[in-house]
């Protein structure tokens, strides 16, 4: 079915301009004033903003952690992630030691076909380097797309790799085409300050974020940049929550290494002092790394800004309060780590970030969208409005006032971190590969619709390009 849709401003993360949108296929074909198609279907987006579906490079959906499993499957989150405007997850697939990678990512190709309502692809965790893993990775690349290595410095007997291991990971994506990504905290001192805290009797949500410092996350993603630079490699540093994290990345950058940096919607309007609401309702804020000092929220905004950071990525990890937070009642070592964020991010960063006047409403496209394309191999495909793109489109209403309400989210769980907090902005209807998910904000798609995307090896270059024009 053709469409066209008309009376929009489109965005892109370079452009802004009134134009029409012919959609055919699945794609879009052409892109100017007074298009017609025979049998098009006429779409108004008067008063909207049309820009490129978000790309959310950061979600946990059906995954086990903390003694539980999140709560949002490949259903649910990615239907949230459509009424958020997100059309396409890059979800971190787990390997166990000692067992086939092929296997780890069999597992999560079953979680999310028949379930995804959006496309996806996988990051694959590396937890160890070794003959067979080496001999694997090259096939991953190759057969599944997956150009992307998730290493964790903290999680220390969960998922913690050790520092040759990260070096070995930075040394074998260089040569094959992959970013590393890195959770980058100092898990060994994190560890024991945990032990000694409980040993002390400090139990309360509160210690989660006491015992785990920005000072052990600037050290560690400044090691993992050092390695990196040391490696000749390239790094994607997830969820910076501080000033010291995102002040090494600059230092790397400046030093010319190719370092990347994304921050969380969380990071960006909650603090550290959350973590204190009464009746244990701190467990609902407890990420890894944890929040922050109120201050570090201008150090993060600022970083967007100016560039030294470069993406917005959910890290949704939901678990339910009742019953899934409360496992770490009188013990926050065993709360589990991360929230509901995935149908929040964009709304967060128009409504705070554009509305505020803090960033511009085409670096907004970037930070949601285009650079998270380009970083990992789905542009031009995927994060630009451009002829032969896939039409993965939000119709954005830009004035729109409402409150964030676990009421009216479409995520699993029983909470929103952002209970309450009026934002501006909604998207209106988005589209999959020209396909409505969801249409004047009532869901249409269907469980299964969503394609796993085969992603293209990292490339540097591609990154240093700034300009792709409308065609008009
Ligand atoms: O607390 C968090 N961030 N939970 C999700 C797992 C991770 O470390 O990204
Ligand atoms: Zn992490
Ligand atoms: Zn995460």
């Amino acid at each position: 079915m053709k469409k066209i849709i008309k009376n929009g401003t489109i965005v892109t993360a370079t452009d802004t301009c009134e134009a029409e949108l012919l959609i055919e296929d699945g794609k879009i074909t052409q892109i100017g004033s007074n298009l017609s198609a025979v049998g098009a279907e006429i779409i108004d987006a008067k008063g909207c903003l049309v820009f490129p579906g978000g790309i959310d490079p950061h979600t946990h959906l059906d995954m086990p952690f903390g003694g539980t499993v999140t709560k949002d499957d490949f259903e649910s989150g990615t239907i949230a992630a459509a009424f958020g405007g997100t059309t396409t997850v890059i979800d971190f697939c787990l390997t166990n030691k000692g067992e086939p990678l092929k296997k780890a990512i069999q597992t999560w190709h079953e979680k999310a076909k028949d379930k995804a309502v959006i496309d996806y692809s996988f990051h694959l965790m590396i937890s160890e380097i070794n003959d067979n893993v080496l001999k694997e990775l090259p096939q991953v690349i190759e057969e599944e797309g997956i150009t992307s290595f998730k290493v964790f410095m903290a999680y220390k007997n969960v998922f913690q790799a050790d520092d040759e291991t990260l070096f070995k990971t930075l040394v074998t994506a260089k040569e094959l085409g992959a970013l590393v990504m890195v959770h980058a905290e100092n898990g060994d001192v994190i560890d024991y300050l945990t032990k000694k805290a409980l040993e002390e009797g400090k139990t309360d949500p509160i210690y989660h974020a006491l015992t785990r410092p920005p000072e052990l996350e600037g050290e560690a993603t400044g090691r993992a940049a050092h390695f990196t630079g040391l490696a000749n490699s390239q790094l994607y540093v997830v969820h910076v929550s501080c000033a010291e994290a995102a002040e090494k990345i600059a230092e790397a950058r400046k030093k010319g290494y190719d370092v990347w940096g994304e921050t969380c919607p969380q990071y960006l309007v909650l603090d550290q002092s959350y973590l204190e609401k009464p009746n244990f309702e701190g467990a609902k804020y407890v990420w890894s790394p944890p929040l922050r000092e109120k201050w570090n929220q201008d150090v993060l905004w600022n970083a967007l800004r100016t560039g030294q950071l470069q993406t917005l990525g959910s890290d949704q990890c939901s678990f339910d309060f009742k019953g899934q937070k409360e496992l770490g009642r009188g013990d926050f070592t065993k709360i589990p780590n991360g929230g509901p964020i995935i149908e929040d991010r964009l709304t967060i960063l128009f409504s705070e970030g554009v509305k505020k006047g803090r960033i511009s409403l085409n670096q907004f496209v970037d930070i949601t969208s285009t650079r998270i394309a380009k970083l990992f191999g789905l542009f031009p495909k995927k994060g630009t409005i451009a002829v032969g793109a896939d039409a993965d489109l939000v119709i954005f209403d830009p004035n729109i006032e409402r409150v964030i309400s676990a009421e009216t989210h479409h995520m699993a769980v029983d909470y929103n971190a952002f209970e309450g907090m009026k934002v501006t902005g909604e998207p209106v209807s988005v589209l999959v590969r020209g396909e409505f998910v969801v249409r004047d904000k009532q869901f249409v798609g269907k469980p299964g619709s969503g394609q796993y995307l085969k992603r293209a090896k990292y490339n540097v270059n591609s990154q240093l390009t700034q300009s792709q024009t409308l065609s008009i």
